[in-house]
C-alpha cells in the first residue's frame, strides 16, 4: 500500500489541543447518566409537540440569523432585537465571540477550575488563557481576577453558577468587579445554569442593565434547564455592537428550525421550565443531604450538579460509580461532579457510597 503524501498542516497554535472530554459507559448498562449536567427524562408536552411539528417543515431553511428566536428572546428579556445573537448553543457563541475579538496572543482571564471548554476555545481562537485559582470554597476570586487583568487582556469570563463547583458570586461582588474592569475588556457572564440559581437578582444586574454596560456579554443556553441539549440552541445578550460583531461571524443559519420551534415553545410555556427547575432543586437538596450523611461535604450549589472535592480519591469514586452504572464526571486529583435531577440517582449513589466507605 502506498503511503499518502503529507497534506497541508493546520494552524500551529492548534498543536496539543486536548479534546472536549466525554464520559464513557463502564462494563454494566447505564442506570443513571449524571455526567453532563443535562435535564433528566425526555421532552414532553408543548415543547415536544412543537419540535415534532417543526420536523415536517424541515425541507425549508430557518429564518436567517434565527431571527424569530432572537426576537422572542429580546421581547422576553426587555432588550432591543439587535442586542441578541442566537446560535446552536452557548459554546458556539463563545467561540464566535472570541473569534471576533481576540487578536493573536490576547489574554482571556478566567477562574480555574471552571468550564473545561474555555481554555480550548481560547486556544482555537489564538488567545492565551490566564487561569485564576478558585477560593478554597470553590468560588471565583473576583478580586484576584480583577488584579490579573493587564494590558493584554481582552476578555474575562465569569461562570455564574460555576461549572463544576456550582458556586455563585455575590451580586454585589460581581457589580464591583464589573465596575473595576476597563471598558475595553469584554466580560462574559456565562449563565448557562442561571435558571437553577434561587437567589433574587438585583435590578442593577438585570440583563438589560448588564447589556447597557457596553462591555458585558450575558451567555445563556437552552441545553440545561430548558432541556434541549440535543437540539442545540443558545443565546447571548450584549450591546448592539458586540452582538452585531458576533452575528457577523456566525453562519447564516446558526440554529435549526426544530431547535427554534422547541426553544420558542419553552419560552411560551414557562411552567414547564419552572416545574423542572423546582424538581431539580429539591433533588439537589436530597442528594446534598445524602452525601453529607456519608461525610461528603459539598459546596453550596445553585446549579443542577454538586461538586465533591475528593482530591486524590476522585477517580476511585468515579470508577466505583461507573461499575454500578452511574456515570459521573471526574476531574482526576480534584473532585467529581454529579448532575442532579434524576430521581433514581440517590439509590445508586447510596450503593456506591456504601461500597466506598
Ligand atoms: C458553563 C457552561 N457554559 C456553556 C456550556 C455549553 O452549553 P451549550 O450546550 O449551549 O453549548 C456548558 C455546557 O456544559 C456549560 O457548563
Amino acid at each position: 500500500m502506498s503511503v499518502a503524501p503529507a497534506g497541508p498542516s493546520a494552524r500551529p497554535e492548534l498543536a496539543g489541543l486536548t479534546a472536549y472530554s466525554s464520559v464513557t459507559p463502564g462494563p454494566v448498562p447505564v442506570r443513571v447518566r449524571a455526567s453532563s449536567n443535562e435535564a433528566p427524562g425526555g421532552l414532553t408536552g408543548p415543547v415536544l409537540d412543537a419540535a415534532l411539528a417543526a420536523v415536517s417543515g424541515a425541507t425549508r431553511y430557518p429564518l436567517i440569523g434565527g431571527a424569530d428566536l432572537s426576537a422572542a428572546l429580546a421581547a422576553s428579556l426587555g432588550v432591543p432585537d439587535a442586542a441578541v445573537a442566537v446560535a446552536d448553543g452557548a459554546l458556539p457563541l463563545l467561540d464566535r465571540l472570541l473569534l471576533a475579538y481576540l487578536r493573536p496572543g490576547d489574554e482571556v482571564v478566567m477562574a480555574w477550575r471552571s468550564y473545561e471548554a474555555y481554555p480550548l476555545s481560547v486556544q482555537v481562537a489564538g488567545g492565551r488563557s490566564v487561569q485564576v485559582p478558585l477560593t478554597d470554597s470553590g468560588a471565583h476570586d473576583l478580586a484576584a481576577m480583577a488584579a490579573a487583568i493587564g494590558p493584554s487582556t481582552r476578555v474575562a469570563i465569569v461562570c455564574n453558577p460555576n461549572n463544576p463547583t456550582g458556586t455563585v458570586v455575590p451580586w454585589s461582588a460581581l457589580s464591583d468587579f464589573l465596575d473595576a474592569v476597563p471598558p475595553d475588556v469584554l466580560v462574559v457572564l456565562d449563565e448557562a445554569y442561571t435558571e437553577y440559581d434561587a437567589r433574587s437578582r438585583p435590578a442593577s444586574m438585570s440583563v438589560p442593565e448588564l447589556a447597557r454596560r457596553g462591555n458585558v456579554v450575558v451567555l445563556r443556553t437552552f441545553s440545561k434547564a430548558h432541556g434541549l441539549a440535543g437540539l442545540r440552541a443558545g443565546y447571548l445578550v450584549s450591546s448592539a455592537e458586540v452582538a452585531g460583531a458576533v452575528r457577523s461571524v456566525l453562519p447564516p443559519f446558526p440554529v435549526s428550525s426544530v431547535a427554534v420551534a422547541a426553544a420558542l415553545a419553552s419560552l411560551a410555556h414557562p411552567s414547564v421550565l419552572a416545574a423542572r427547575v423546582a424538581a431539580t432543586r429539591e433533588e439537589r437538596a436530597r442528594v446534598t443531604a445524602l452525601l453529607g450523611a456519608r461525610g461528603v461535604v459539598v459546596p453550596d450549589s445553585e446549579a443542577n450538579f454538586v461538586w465533591l472535592p475528593l482530591g486524590d480519591r476522585a477517580s476511585e469514586l468515579a470508577d466505583l460509580c461507573r461499575a454500578r452504572g452511574l456515570l459521573v464526571r471526574p476531574f482526576a486529583g480534584e473532585g467529581v461532579r454529579i448532575t442532579v435531577g434524576d430521581p433514581d440517582l440517590r439509590a445508586v449513589l447510596a450503593e456506591v457510597l456504601t461500597a466506598w466507605e
